[in-house]
């Protein structure tokens, strides 16, 4: 009797322990992954942020709602677009919300603002747009990663393309920000490599969408072709200005596929025949990316375009990322290690990252029929960026 009575508060005291340990580690593995999303929903890239972040939801979606198991918690910032906001807006999801992983965005001076906040906080950090060179160049970080582009890749192959076309003078024209100056310098490469010149290099502030005067700059001067780096609003009312100048018949335009990605619609006739370079296409045809392509437009009731395949893959990453850890998001290095590793299944085709953490990727040569951006070949294979800066 004695022995049993003591027995018993120790069994129950043991059994206890047990249960307490085992709920806190439960506990700790049943805690949410916190995203935060830093995306524009408002100005000229509010449509591209609603695409990356609607892509990123359908990955979760396809996994039961949860990423490699974890549940998940969303958090939101409006970054508008604006690099003068840019510090304020990603600390909220620093520090006031303590995410586990920023997602964010696609503003390239903006991205930045967040890369150098994402390193000094040591916050995990998937830009799942942005092309700033330096991202993955002179900034690039353990905990820093890209499932986009950089802007000198589709550029780089534009330039290519248009010198093997036969052009020999350009005339480039954008937004002066980094995205804008960086696709043009990227496409001044390839052009130039490939015996052509580019005569003149226009500019307007971001996001302004004046172009007459630009235009009527660009008749008078008679170039062989433009390339052009606009995208979201600011593409669709540039390529109908082009169209509309009566341009589109004399001299060809060229862009980065940004400029006729998830715009179609809206821009009609005028966008018919273009050629541009990216990425992704919308009819390549492979059981992956056509599984991606009806689940997303049953999802969403909408197509799906290059920003919804980077939201997407952004959250495939972050999946290869937490299987390595076993779902620990706090286990940094396996987290790392597992996203550095990772062949991500994209819809675009799989692709690993550089040591600098962006795609090793195919750029596709596409052309504009109906509301679809058509591949007619890959006009780079495996293209990397040169990472210029890139110590890690
Ligand atoms: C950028 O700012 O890096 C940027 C924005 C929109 C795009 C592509 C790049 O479609």
């Amino acid at each position: 009797m004695r022995s049993t009575r003591s027995f018993l508060p120790r069994a129950i005291a043991l059994a206890a322990f047990a249960a307490f340990t085992v709920s806190g580690a439960a506990h700790a593995q049943g805690e949410p992954i916190k995203v935060g999303f830093m995306l524009p929903a408002t100005g000229t890239y509010a449509n591209l942020g609603t695409m990356i972040e609607n892509g990123f939801k359908l990955q979760v979606q396809e996994q039961g709602g949860k990423l490699a198991g974890r549940e998940v918690q969303y958090f939101k910032v409006d970054d508008e677009s604006d690099p003068a906001k840019a510090a304020d807006n990603v600390n909220k999801l620093i520090k006031r919300d303590a995410v586990d992983v920023l997602v964010g965005t696609v503003h390239s001076g903006v991205a930045m603002t967040m890369a150098k906040a994402a390193k000094e906080s040591n916050t995990l950090l998937i830009v799942p747009n942005a092309g700033a060179d330096a991202i993955t160049g002179p900034m690039c970080a353990k905990n820093i990663f890209r499932t986009s582009f950089t802007n000198w890749q589709p550029a780089y192959a534009m330039g290519k393309v248009a010198a093997d076309r036969g052009h020999k003078k350009a005339v480039t024209i954008t937004w002066n920000y980094a995205a804008g100056n960086e696709s043009v310098k990227g496409f001044t490469e390839g052009f130039e490599a490939g015996g052509g010149k580019v005569t003149q290099a226009l500019s307007l502030p971001f996001p302004n969408v004046e172009f007459q005067a630009l235009l009527t700059q660009i008749a008078a001067q008679k170039p062989d072709a433009v390339y052009a780096f606009f995208a979201g609003g600011g593409a669709v009312k540039f390529v109908k200005d082009y169209a509309a100048a009566g341009l589109m018949k004399t001299i060809p335009l060229y862009g980065p596929g940004f400029l006729t990605d998830g715009t179609l619609e809206a821009q009609g006739d005028a966008a018919q025949g273009m050629l541009t370079t990216l990425h992704y296409a919308d009819n390549l045809n492979t059981p992956r990316d056509n599984a991606f392509r009806l689940a997303f437009a049953k999802a969403y009731k909408t197509n799906a375009d290059v920003y919804a395949v980077q939201g997407y893959d952004a959250a495939q990453l972050l999946t290869a990322g937490l299987k390595a850890a076993g779902g620990d998001i706090k286990a940094r290095d396996k987290v790392v290690a597992g996203m550095e590793a990772a062949q991500v299944d994209s819809p675009r085709g799989p692709f690993k990252l550089s040591k600098a953490h962006n795609p090793v990727q195919d750029i596709y040569l596409r052309q504009v029929k109906g509301n679809l951006n058509e591949v007619k070949n890959v006009a780079v294979k495996g293209l990397a960026d040169p990472a210029k800066g890139c110590r890690m």
